[in-house]
């Protein structure tokens, strides 16, 4: 048995994440999508908590949900995880990517498999649809329906 963890900020989840989760879940039996944060120190627009349910509201139920505050590798390691995958968008991705793909695989051994981002969320970022969001601007189709409500209420605010 393969199992995968894609891991990541996820303030908030997007649909772009969404597709790599399903991806990875169709090339891998196990997928735990790992929210990086301490849930006791707030940081961003959502709580470690509440991105965890943004997640699970918007994948398959068969995909788990935790979250980590430490090494990634040591949950890696804790849990026996077999590879970790991530979304590649860009060159830039690719460069942000890379340095820490390699400090992971230096550490403990575990490799990185990098799917390519499907093209109609390669302009899709976390940030971007937060600072659209922001000002009013429409992030329908961009993030899942959940989020986008979510997102609407905290600017609402
Ligand atoms: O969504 P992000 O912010 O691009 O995700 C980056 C993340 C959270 C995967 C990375 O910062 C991380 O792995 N954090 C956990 C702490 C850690 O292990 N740092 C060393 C990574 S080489």
């Amino acid at each position: 048995m393969t199992t995968a963890v894609c891991p990541g900020s996820f303030d908030p989840i997007t649909l772009g994440h969404v597709n790599i989760f399903e991806r990875a879940s169709q090339m891998f039996d196990e997928v735990t999508v790992l929210v990086t944060g301490n849930p006791e120190k707030p940081s961003g627009l959502f709580s470690v908590h509440e991105r965890m349910e943004l997640i699970r509201q918007s994948v398959d139920s068969r995909i788990n949900v935790d979250y980590w505050s430490g090494l990634l590798v040591d949950y890696t390691s804790q849990h026996g995880v077999d590879v970790l995958v991530k979304g590649l968008r860009s060159s830039l991705d690719y460069e942000y990517e890379l340095p820490m793909a390699q400090m992971n695989r230096r550490l403990s051994g575990i490799d990185t498999v990098f799917l390519l981002t499907d093209e109609k969320y390669g302009y899709i970022s976390s940030s971007l649809c937060k600072q659209v969001a922001q000002f009013g601007g429409e992030v329908t189709g961009m993030l899942p329906d959940p989020v986008v409500q979510a997102v609407k209420e905290k600017y609402r605010r």
